[in-house]
């Protein structure tokens, strides 16, 4: 009887999958990151993802799941929430990206981050950059109208420490903040006829 001779099976690296760079392919592409123009040359299917953390160094967008299931990619794209890793960057030519490294003014957080600080609503830290570039979205969209809305809105966001009470907190404490000052001046009723006139 024969013996398998079938050798040990190979797992490509993510290297081998996918070719080095070809010049050949590349399109110019330009992108406004965090305020700063760049003209970048990319290979069609590059996504968004890829782009800013293997080109632009930014790595402070996280690489989870890289099939649009955990939000840590999350980015803003003129201002509006995105899955970094779903999104080709070259469909984004011309847009205004927004990752965690543009989001504090020198050495002042911007209000989300302060909110996750005060709130400590990480514990790792590794889903925190997708979950202040979401809140921000979501703050911005002003479609919660409840904690149960923040986290059914903040749903596509995991985080693998179950840090999501604090998050929700963070995030909520702004969204009542936020309803405050939208909250239209009730004029003030005259308590008397004299007050009136
Ligand atoms: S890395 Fe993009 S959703 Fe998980
Ligand atoms: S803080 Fe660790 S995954 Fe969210």
């Amino acid at each position: 009887m024969q013996t398998s001779t079938n050798p040990p099976r190979h797992t490509p690296s993510r290297s081998e999958l996918q070719p080095a760079p070809n010049v050949a392919d590349a399109v110019p592409l330009s992108l406004i990151v965090n305020g700063a123009e760049h003209a970048l040359n990319v290979e069609p299917w590059t996504s968004l993802l890829d782009l800013l953390r293997e080109q632009l160094h930014l790595f402070g967008t996280k690489k989870g799941c890289d099939h649009g299931q955990c939000g840590a990619c999350t980015v803003l794209v003129n201002g509006t929430r995105i899955n970094a890793c779903l999104a080709l960057a070259l469909v984004h030519d011309g847009a205004h990206i927004t990752t965690i490294e543009g989001l504090a003014q020198g050495q002042n957080l911007h209000p989300v981050q302060q909110a996750f600080v005060d709130h400590d609503a990480f514990q790792c830290g590794y889903c925190t950059p997708g979950q202040i570039c979401s809140a921000i979205g979501l703050l911005a969209e002003g479609h919660a109208q409840s904690r149960d809305d923040v986290r059914e809105q903040m749903s596509g966001n995991l985080c693998r420490c179950g840090a999501y009470v604090n998050i929700a907190d963070a995030v909520e404490s702004l969204r009542c903040a936020q309803m405050q000052t939208r909250q239209p001046q009730q004029p003030s009723r005259p308590d008397t006829e004299e007050d009136a006139r």
